[in-house]
């Protein structure tokens, strides 16, 4: 795992797309470059990576990536909104990613939370499972975390091994998800959400996090024990993980020298 201590949002933002960039091009599955009918991107919402998609928005014109013909995976969605409603995430990705980046409105899947009745989610979330792995797979999955460690919606107390499946979202999720809504009682109280073996099968992560808000969440999951209580631990778990932290979300981070150090190339 690299952690990654840089000065603040928009410095957060530039190096998360490095990582991202260099996570789609340079991999040694990639030998030959990247075509970018191959690109798989895992796609997070809320506000901790738009300045990120800026950024590869940004690359895309300088030439460095293509999105066009790649593929986009979020990472959840929510259960019941109605086709089209500005907060859900197929909309909010449709704005800040497939808009800027150019990516084909085709290419984004998004776990289908439409339905009304458990079976019908259940068929869904397994479909999703299948289109993740019919596209080979994600090259590079973006994160956020939840101010309680969640990943994804995979709130605390996920399984470790979890796949795409209906989750419950705590209280605390849904009230820090009210600023996007009219009302706290217009946010959801459930998602459908890659699980946490699902987003550790991804051959990258990048993990973005920024503000205090976030240092609790943020040292739990990097210093803390691999355990269900903190979902963002499963980053500890993984082959190539990158968090890339603002000052203020790293605030709590024990072993803060030795990743200078490292970052530093000593
Ligand atoms: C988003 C997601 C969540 C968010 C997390 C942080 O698809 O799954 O895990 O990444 O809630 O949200 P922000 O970035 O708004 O603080």
């Amino acid at each position: 795992m690299q952690v990654l201590v840089v000065a603040d949002a928009d410095a957060v933002a530039r190096r998360a797309c490095f990582e991202v960039i260099e996570g789609l091009t340079g991999g040694a599955h990639r030998a030959n470059g990247p075509a970018s009918e191959d690109l798989v991107l895992g796609l997070a919402t809320g506000s901790s990576p738009l300045g990120l998609y800026r950024e590869l928005a940004l690359a895309q014109d300088a030439g460095r990536i293509d999105f066009s013909a790649a593929h986009g995976f979020a990472l959840d969605e929510y259960v019941g909104l109605p086709a089209g409603h500005p907060q859900s995430y197929r909309e909010v990705l449709l704005r800040e990613v497939c808009g800027p980046l150019r990516l084909a409105p085709e290419r984004l899947h998004v776990p289908d939370g439409s339905h009304t009745d458990e079976e019908s989610l259940i068929v869904a979330a397994a479909a999703y499972e299948r289109a993740i792995t019919q596209a080979g797979g994600v090259d590079v999955q973006i994160l956020g975390i939840g101010v309680n460690g969640h990943l994804g919606f995979n709130e605390p107390g996920s399984s470790l091994a979890s796949r795409t499946r209906v989750k419950r979202l705590t209280a605390r999720t849904r009230s820090d998800n009210a600023r996007f809504f009219d009302s706290l009682d217009d946010v959801p109280t459930h998602c459908v959400t890659q699980g946490l073996g699902t987003v550790l099968d991804a051959r990258r992560l990048v993990l973005v996090a920024t503000g205090s808000t976030k240092a609790e969440a943020v040292s739990a999951a990097l210093e803390g024990p691999l355990t269900a209580s903190c979902p963002g631990s499963v980053l500890q778990w993984h082959p190539d993980a990158v968090a890339v932290l603002d000052e203020a979300a790293a605030v709590g981070l024990r072993n803060r020298p030795y990743y200078d150090d490292s970052a530093a190339g000593l």
